[in-house]
């Protein structure tokens, strides 16, 4: 049976009453409202949920890579960026609602995070389970400078993630053209947002593998309704407009809650998948967005990253697996882990 998964990045919910909603409230509005949907495998699943919760398993199947309590406990704050180049990135968001750095990641990590969740593939997993190696998250060392740069000292990480594996077929695809939009009223004074959606490639994106397409915000003749107003639609801007984003791996891409954007069609002549993860970042002196925020550095242990896994797997299935009997057993594992989180260590701030 194929569970159909919800966007992680493309929630469209109609909620101009989204600040007096709790936050049960808010995901069971934005899972049923949500447009865009990815499926897995329960017969793949399914038997895999007991040593999804051994250590040692995931020990074993990436021998080369750590899963400690503190993944940034090799934070250098090390990388460093020039003031101009911030100023450029600052520039482009705030005109253009999105900007892309060169590349940061080193290429040997990069290729161990590529092996690794081949590896997690491999083994019958949904590729969000590389989530519980330390590299997925050593490498905010690299992105630090820039988002501390536009988001200010003591940013939050956000945990919506979703790892992406779009396969060198005809019929893979990006999630179809959308605003992720699930927050409201990201923008400030100044035109700069409060939440970023930070997407990390660890292949190159190319138009054959599936790259990123944008409408730049200043093309856009919808878009400053779109930040109040989560249902608007992307239906009155000129097609030469479009932006394609080839990336390379190991570029942070940074874009805001409403530009307009896709990952377009693969094709069987892709020289490799396109692999990517994304997640949010906020600004620290916010008020939460969400059930929950990570600080950076932080510790996050085993079963907080089991419960984060869960919870991003969870959170954009949650009409499917409720209707489903065949999904009951992973329905049950996923609640666990969240349980887990929410009683985990102080990673964040229940709202
Ligand atoms: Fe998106």
């Amino acid at each position: 049976m194929i569970v159909q998964f919800k966007c992680v990045l493309a929630d469209h919910c109609k909620d101009n009453q989204t600040r007096n909603q709790t936050i049960e409230q808010r995901v069971k509005i934005m899972a049923e409202d949500t447009i865009l949907r990815k499926s897995i495998s329960l017969e793949d699943l399914t038997p895999l949920l007991t040593q999804a919760q051994d250590i040692n398993y995931w020990r074993s199947l990436n021998p080369n890579l750590t899963i400690s309590d503190n993944p940034f406990a090799d934070f250098q704050d090390s990388s460093d960026i020039s003031k101009k180049r911030l100023n450029d990135y600052t520039l482009q968001l705030r005109e253009e609602g999105y900007f892309q750095t060169n590349q940061l990641i080193p290429s040997a990590t990069i290729q161990e995070m590529n092996e690794c969740i081949n590896q997690v593939r491999k083994a019958g997993f949904p590729p969000i389970f590389a989530l519980v190696y330390d590299v997925f998250y050593q490498v905010f060392d690299y992105f630090n400078p820039i988002l501390e740069g536009v988001l200010g000292s003591g940013y939050k990480l956000i945990p919506n993630f979703w790892v992406y594996y779009i396969d060198t077929v005809d019929t893979g695809k990006g999630f179809e053209p959308h605003r992720d939009a699930e927050y409201t009223n990201t923008i400030d004074a100044n035109g700069m947002p409060t939440v970023l959606t930070i997407w990390i490639t660890i292949t190159d994106a190319n138009p054959l593998n599936s790259c990123m397409y944008i409408l730049p915000l200043n093309r856009d003749p919808q878009y400053a309704e779109a930040i109040t107003d989560l249902s608007t639609p992307a239906n009155q801007f000129a097609l030469e407009d479009v932006r394609a984003l080839p990336t390379k791996a190991g570029v942070l891409s940074c874009w805001n809650q409403y530009v307009f954007h896709w990952g377009s069609r693969s094709s069987k002549r892709a020289e490799e998948p396109r692999i990517s993860y994304a997640a949010y970042c906020q600004k620290g002196e916010s008020l939460p967005i969400d059930d929950v925020m990570i600080n950076i550095p932080s510790s996050i242990d085993f079963k907080t990253r089991l419960g984060l896994i869960a919870r991003g797997l969870y959170r954009y299935s949650y009409a499917s697996f409720e209707e489903s009997k065949e999904a009951e057993p992973v329905l049950h594992f996923l609640k666990q882990q969240m349980a887990n989180l929410e009683k985990g260590v102080a990673i964040g701030i229940k709202q």
